[in-house]
């Protein structure tokens, strides 16, 4: 007969962390995990692919209204597949990283015509897509199918970093390299779902990049980062390079109730998006507002306006410039209101411009700095003030 005090008492043996933490990952996330996104509780591909897409880079709190509008107008892949790439683009102005509209409404054409408009479920497949990386195939085919496929974003190497003291920035080929095999081998058998959401969660909310709330933590006692007083400093961080910076004059080129618009082209920044016409080439030192800068500025309005005469433009005045901030330089914006004659002047457009009737730039797909200088315009009596 034995009972339990009979037991030989043995020393406790800890399993290894990479043993358990998917399923102290997934227990986590059943507990305090996010589970009400509008992305959740669906296992339609359509819908995780395109939150997926727009929330690479960008916070759930800005993804929602757009996701959400975007549903309304594009419920279903074949809707996106046949809509004009402009309007794909209006939906998306703000959003940033014009690419990923690019791509996204390249990737619903594919899946479309290659695919019979349901998305593929493996991961390799997925991946062939235009805009989807090997993480994002993983999340699809995960959240949409239950792939056994691993994620690597910003979160999850942030906490991979910290749980398991992984030095050296996670962009390098050999720290990725060595970050994918952990994910890979962290991976559970089943529930993988709520294990991928897990890694979202604690990466989005205690392990984020400011202050980790670690006393909160499932893997508070395992943690390498914890127990080095690491935590502030892993995952470390990218190499510092100078970031440069770019002057462009742009145009807003008025002729009555109409404002000069020019498309940019499908490569390079804000690709697809109406945006203002700039003076070219563009300035690489600090404002010259001198009268040859002026009468660039006139001629070019005059050029782009597809205008006759640059006497034309009746006025030049000089609005608030302003910053912004892309991952790779910082570009000062140097706006210049340019008032036509009157409307007759609007003569025609080409070249990728076009004239947009005030009442039609609120719809139109603007990159945000843009929109800012336009909305900061406002028509009095048939003069434009500035209004902020
Ligand atoms: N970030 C990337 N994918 C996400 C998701 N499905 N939920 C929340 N945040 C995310």
């Amino acid at each position: 007969m034995s009972d339990a005090s009979e037991t030989p008492i043995r020393p406790t043996m800890t399993a290894p962390l990479t043993d358990t933490f998917a399923a102290r990952l997934i227990a986590w996330q059943a507990e305090h995990g996010r589970h009400d996104l509008p992305w959740q509780n669906t296992r339609d591909a359509y819908r995780i692919w395109l939150s997926e897409i727009m929330l690479q880079q960008t916070q759930v709190a800005t993804v929602i209204p757009y996701y959400e509008r975007f549903l309304v107008r594009f419920p279903t892949v074949d809707a996106l597949a046949a809509a004009p790439q402009d309007d794909v683009m209006a939906l998306w102005a703000g959003l940033g990283y014009y690419s990923r509209a690019r791509n996204l409404h390249r990737c619903a054409q594919a899946v479309v015509s290659q695919h019979g408009g349901t998305f593929p479920a493996s991961v390799e497949a997925l991946a062939e897509l235009p805009g989807i990386g090997r993480s994002t195939a993983a999340a699809i085919a995960a959240f949409a199918y239950d792939a056994h496929a691993a994620i690597l974003d910003g979160n999850v190497k942030r906490v991979l970093a910290r749980v398991f003291g992984i030095d050296g920035f996670p962009g390098t080929p050999k720290v990725e390299r060595e970050m994918w095999a952990l994910a890979e081998a962290l991976l559970p058998d089943d529930h993988l779902p709520a294990y991928t959401q897990g890694m979202m969660d604690l990466g989005a909310t205690l392990c984020g990049r400011g202050k980790p709330r670690c006393g909160e933590c499932p893997f508070e006692t395992d943690c390498a980062a914890h127990a080095t007083g690491r935590e502030r400093t892993l995952p470390a961080p990218k190499p510092k390079k100078a970031q440069p910076v770019r002057f462009v004059d742009v145009l807003v080129v008025r002729a009555g109730a109409h404002v000069l618009f020019e498309k940019r082209p499908d490569s390079g920044i804000w690709g697809g998006l109406w945006s203002l016409p700039e003076l070219t080439p563009p300035q690489d030192d600090a404002p010259a507002d001198d009268a040859a800068l002026r009468a660039r500025l006139t001629e070019h309005a005059a050029c782009a306006a597809q205008l006759a005469r640059a006497a034309d433009v009746a006025a030049l005045a000089p609005l608030r410039p302003l910053t912004h901030v892309f991952t790779h330089f910082k570009l000062h914006l140097r706006p210049w209101l340019v008032t036509m004659a009157d409307d007759t002047a609007r003569r025609g457009a080409a070249g990728g411009m076009a004239w947009f009737a005030d009442d039609a730039i609120g719809a139109a797909g603007l990159p945000s700095p843009i929109r800012r200088i336009v909305d900061a315009l406002s028509p009095a009596d048939g003069q434009l003030a500035l209004t902020t």
